[in-house]
């Protein structure tokens, strides 16, 4: 961080606090609606300054400057202040107040330096929250550019970050938030990667620049949507994603749940791991990178078949708790369905279907689910099956069950 005395020659800038931040003497009054708290994280401002308000775009004027000490006519960098628009704005959480001569950028994709600090390695394709000034956003670093050798700074290829590595990534937000080049300024070019469960910082990175790919690339409206589509098909579409170790019965229950609904009249698809693997992914193998990219693409691609409007099944391992967790937020609540298909290691083990344990346990096979590459149960799954005790059409039926219960077998409305 800059000196008090470097960072008061740079451009004005104000995070906004969310409105209930501990209160101090500069906001004894509750905000009014166009009054803002913050802490002046660079320059300074003057009352009657226009100021532009990030990533809104919107311009407003300063009105008032308020202190702990009454009225200012100026507050500067390390000041906290409560500072009154001539507009009753409604600003985001963290939105960033900032001079009109040389305002904030806005953008939602980086390239970034990252460093790693988590006790698991981050993969691409893996999202994690973070926090951009006082802007929240869920970031997923889209490649790895290189990682930095610590002594020499050669640069060095990697497919994830473990702690203490230092890389040069792209990333992407699922938000605009607005931002300066850390090079330009270091308190608003400085973001934070978080953990999902514990909010605790898990790396820290600067902002190099926006990568102008992302500036022309909007969202198409269309006018037939999911609701149309699944009208027309008179049907609730929804994903019924199955996991469980390689063996466990997921590809077999998945099929007699889709005879079922095809009986029924349903229209769904099946996208099974084996399958997948010929085809869309078939540049993918099973090491830890590999896999969260896989699952990434089966997430986006069951959202897709949703808004298509299918009942979607999936039976792929999905390992990991944070990709299971991404193929769910993608959806609604009720539109996603768990199934955790339940066996004891050794029971899938002696069925073998494909003789795959036996070439992992002679090391023929490296990186095996349950063997040398983990498997995280789901914490709180829709749905367990346990396959060493129900037949397939039992499980099969259980998931119906499932299905009905919960309405996604009725005609909508
Ligand atoms: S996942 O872990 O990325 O979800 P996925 O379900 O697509 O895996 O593929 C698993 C299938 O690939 C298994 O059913 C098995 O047939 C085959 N396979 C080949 N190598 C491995 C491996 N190292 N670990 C697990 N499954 C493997």
């Amino acid at each position: 961080m800059k000196r008090v005395e470097d960072r008061e020659r740079l451009p004005f800038r104000i995070p906004v606090e969310p409105s209930g931040a501990s209160a101090g003497a500069a906001d004894r009054l509750p905000p009014r609606p166009g009054q803002f708290v913050g802490v002046v994280v660079s320059g300074s401002v003057r009352a009657g300054d226009r100021v532009r308000i990030q990533p809104l775009g919107k311009e407003s004027r300063v009105a008032s400057l308020h202190g702990d000490e009454g009225e200012l006519a100026q507050a500067s960098a390390g000041q906290r202040v409560t500072l009154t628009l001539d507009h009753a704005l409604v600003l985001p959480e963290g939105a960033l107040i900032s001079t009109t001569e040389a305002p904030a950028s806005v953008a939602d994709q980086f390239e970034a330096r990252i460093v790693w600090s988590g006790p698991e390695s981050l993969f691409p394709g893996r999202r994690y929250p973070a926090r951009i000034g006082l802007q929240r956003a869920d970031l997923t670093v889209t490649d790895i550019k290189y990682r930095m050798h610590p002594d020499t700074q050669e640069h060095i290829a990697a497919s994830q970050l473990k702690a203490g590595d230092v890389a040069v990534c792209n990333i992407s937000l699922d938000r605009a938030v607005a931002f300066d080049p850390y090079e330009e300024n270091p308190a608003t070019g400085s973001f934070a990667v978080l953990d999902q469960d514990t909010q605790e910082p898990l790396g820290g990175g600067q902002l190099h620049f926006a990568l102008r790919r992302a500036q022309n690339i909007h969202v198409q409206h269309v006018d037939i949507n999911k609701a149309a589509r699944a009208g027309q098909k008179t049907q609730n579409p929804c994903v019924v994603w199955f996991t469980g170790l390689s063996g466990s019965g997921k590809s077999t229950v998945a099929n007699r749940v889709e005879q079922r609904l095809y009986d029924m009249g349903h229209h769904t698809y099946l996208l099974d791991g084996d399958n997948v693997r010929h085809g869309l992914n078939r540049d993918l193998g099973f090491t830890e990178a590999d896999r969260v990219e896989n699952i990434r693409r089966v997430g986006e691609v069951a959202k897709l078949m949703v808004d298509s409007g299918l009942i979607v099944l999936t039976a792929f391992i999905s390992p990991f708790q944070a990709e299971r967790r991404m193929a769910r937020d993608l959806l609604t609540d009720d539109e996603f369905l768990e199934v955790f298909v339940e066996v004891p290691l050794d029971v899938a083990e002696q069925r073998d279907p494909k003789g795959l344990y036996k070439k992992a346990r002679r090391g023929e096979l490296k990186n095996f689910t349950g063997i040398d590459s983990p498997y995280e149960p789901p914490e709180s799954p829709e749905l367990v099956i346990n396959t060493a005790i129900l037949t397939p059409e039992q499980a099969a039926e259980e998931v119906i069950q499932a299905l009905q219960a919960r309405g996604r077998l009725n005609v909508p409305t």
